[in-house]
């Protein structure tokens, strides 16, 4: 049984295949955790040790490790709900009511002493990935407003100290950047305060007791947000380790009206004693198998780079002939083909096909594009709007203002407030006439700044992302077949919040494949690769100036879901040969890589090289690079993980092919030795032979 209950003491285990967590409820009243970690069978053996107060200074309330800590009474440390009653009341004291529970769910219910206001923790398993799923909602039976100035969607209890802290920095061209810091006394305050995009901080921890790709302990939890976050790490004096995740309290209230619920987006969370790997495998099963949609992803050719702003549909569709050719199977317009989109100031707002650049109209393209049996994709950014533009003119009120400010425009736009209704209708129903009009099977969602002067109302930095959410599962919900891309100026919308909703991120405008092969790392760590979408481009990349051979490039896109955006029309008799070969090898093992189990392998050599394995019931890939030879006569040796110990794989890397034992590739490992700067290669494995 998954979850186990002592009604008689009170106590809840929630048990997933190997971890268990368990709370309870104490003499005081409060909701305490007594434990997570690996599993323990029988919830018999735990009982709630009556908390004594240290000193006046160390009250009972700020010793227990509580579950989910309100503000109020001698509570001085980080709390997860923050209310005001309408009396100007800001303590809350909440009361255990009762839990009830399913096979895979417990939610235990409470309720303020005095004011009828409802707090509900809701915990779901995920069994088979050992992960668990929190939120919390609040009730309002009162029959007055009631003003929530934070609330969390949990807090977890990590019994040690001296842990280890992991997540990313970054700016645009430059997401995923992931950094390991000490956790020591004071606090970690990770968050993000701009509505629209995550390239700095993004919305998990990752906690590790000095863990090691196969080994150690970790503790881990995503965000279901892709809006205004914020986590908490702190050790306390008391021994232990905290941590929270929620909607960033920053310039946020929430205003709950009588009879109003409201639901705090989902941690996902969970604890494994066998490494990284093993917290990336889980998290990435649960996103492939619970959250995106099954089939492979379609290689993808996107005119960006190619043509930027300069649309016209001659262009476009020589492209699109070359890109059939190559093999791609998706050709996705990007910006600069409606209203008069020239550059960045113009435009956005007017969701029509320019006629300058479509004289025979979208269609032209759309049956070409059809015609060669590719499926047909465009760009759009729909919270956006230029003051350029004729959406402007008849709705300046439709921004983001304050009467007596002016907005400030960031890449020359406004944000649209898709908080108020109209505006909301408004971003559906345009998204909806085009799906009507034309046969579109994939849409590029862009959101290329953040918000300012936001709106007098303080949730707003929820509201947003909740209705674009909203607007995105109705369009998914009647137009099936459509897939989204979430990108915001690159990765800025990498979460779970948006992979329950989006079926592939755009990982980061910086497409230069070199420093791509850091971003993907730390990538993925907590994202599935099938949603990781990586390009080809051209040489010298716009961002680095940096000329790199056209396989490595290839082959660091073909990590993830592969596209291409190079100017194709400019590719030598040489480089289409090399592209057409890469794109039809990727066919031929990207069910390994979008639905196969990733590795990130130890490189042991003193030469820097970057091996990533992944691997599929009975087949492997082996991605090696060396952007850099330091010493040329030495190579490296690396082993393999997760073969099957006496099965025979063949194993083929450049010209050769060797057979060798799981045990063998995996203790001894495989000895290779690239040469040169920006060398790579593909080893392929095989075990279909036994
Ligand atoms: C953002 C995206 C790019 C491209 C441009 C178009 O920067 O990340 O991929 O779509 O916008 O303006």
């Amino acid at each position: 049984m998954s979850i186990l209950i002592n009604k008689e003491k009170n106590i809840f285990s929630i048990n997933t295949l190997n971890v268990s967590y368990v709370l309870g409820i104490d003499d005081e009243g409060l909701i305490r955790n007594l434990y997570w970690g690996k599993n323990i069978s029988d919830i018999e053996d735990f009982n709630i040790i009556k908390l004594e107060e240290v000193s006046s200074n160390d009250p009972v309330y700020e010793i227990t490790p509580e579950e989910y800590p309100v503000y109020g009474g001698l509570r001085y440390k980080e709390h997860c709900l923050k209310i005001n009653f309408s009396d100007g009341t800001r303590d809350l004291k909440y009361k255990y009511l009762k839990y009830t529970s399913t096979d895979n769910s417990l939610l235990i219910k409470l309720r303020d002493e005095y004011y009828d206001l409802e707090i509900n923790l809701h915990y779901k398993i995920h069994e088979k990935y050992d992960l668990i799923e929190r939120y919390v909602t609040l009730k309002n039976n009162t029959s007055d407003i009631i003003e929530v100035e934070k609330i969390y969607s949990g807090q977890f209890h990590i019994p040690y100290e001296n842990l280890n802290f992991r997540n990313v920095h970054g700016h645009w061209g430059a997401e995923q950047q992931m950094f390991t810091q000490k956790v020591g006394y004071g606090k970690i305050y990770i968050e993000n305060r701009r509505g629209i995009s995550t390239h700095n901080h993004n919305p998990y921890f990752i906690l590790d007791k000095d863990a090691k790709e196969t080994c150690g302990e970790v503790f881990f939890g995503a965000l279901k947000l892709s809006g205004n976050f914020s986590g908490i790490v702190e050790q306390t004096p008391y021994g232990e380790t905290l941590v929270q995740l929620g909607i960033n309290p920053h310039d946020f209230t929430l205003e709950l009206k009588p009879g109003e619920e409201f639901k705090t987006p989902a941690i996902i969370a969970g604890y494994t004693n066998e490494g990284f790997e093993k917290m990336s495998h889980n998290l990435h099963n649960y996103g492939k198998n619970e959250l995106m949609r099954d089939g492979l992803r379609d290689i993808l050719y996107n005119s960006w780079e190619a043509t930027e702003f300069k649309v016209n549909a001659e262009e476009q569709i020589k492209l699109a002939k070359k890109a059939k050719e190559l093999g791609a199977e998706l050709f996705v317009v990007d910006d600069g083909w409606f209203g008069e989109r020239d550059g960045i100031d113009n435009g956005l707002g007017d969701w029509y096909v320019n006629e300058n650049k479509f004289p025979k109209g979208l269609n032209q393209l759309i049956d070409e594009v059809k015609s060669m049996g590719m499926k047909f994709g465009i760009w759009f950014e729909p919270e956006m709007v230029n003051p350029r533009s004729k959406l402007y003119k008849d709705n300046p009120d439709w921004i983001y203002n304050f009467k007596t400010r002016e907005s400030d425009t960031s890449r020359g736009q406004y944000v649209l407030n898709l908080s108020k209704d109209e505006v909301k209708d408004f971003v559906y129903n345009t998204l909806d006439k085009m799906l009507s009009t034309y046969d579109i099977d994939y849409i590029k969602w862009d959101a290329n700044r953040p918000i300012a002067q936001s709106d007098v109302k303080k949730d707003i930095w929820f509201r947003h992302i909740k209705n674009l959410y909203d607007i995105v599962r109705k369009l998914k919900d009647k137009y099936k077949k459509v897939y989204f891309e979430a990108c915001a100026s690159g990765g800025g919308r990498i979460d779970y919040g948006s992979l329950e909703v989006f079926d592939d991120f755009w990982t980061s405008d910086n497409t230069d494949a070199y420093d791509r092969l850091k971003i993907q790392d730390s990538y993925s760590y907590i994202y599935p690769i099938k949603a990781m979408r990586a390009w080809v481009t051209d040489c010298p990349n716009f961002l680095s100036k940096r000329e790199i051979p056209l396989r490595f490039r290839f082959h660091s896109a073909m990590m993830g879901t592969l596209g291409i955006g190079s100017n194709i029309l400019k590719y030598t008799k040489e480089e289409a040969e090399i592209a057409k070969d890469l794109i039809s090898e990727y066919k031929s093992i990207r069910h390994i890589i979008q639905d196969g189990d990733f590795y990130r392998i130890e490189n042991t050599s003193s030469n820097d090289y970057y091996i990533y394995q992944y691997l599929k019931d009975n087949e492997g890939v082996v991605f090696i690079f060396l952007p850099q030879s330091k010493i040329g006569h030495i190579g490296a040796r690396f082993k393999l993980r997760g073969l099957e110990e006496n099965k025979k794989y063949k194993v083929e890397y450049l010209d050769e092919a060797i057979e060798k034992t799981g045990g063998y590739l995996m203790k001894y490992g495989l000895d290779i030795r690239l040469q040169g700067d920006y060398n790579s290669c593909i080893l392929k494995l095989n075990s279909t032979l036994n």
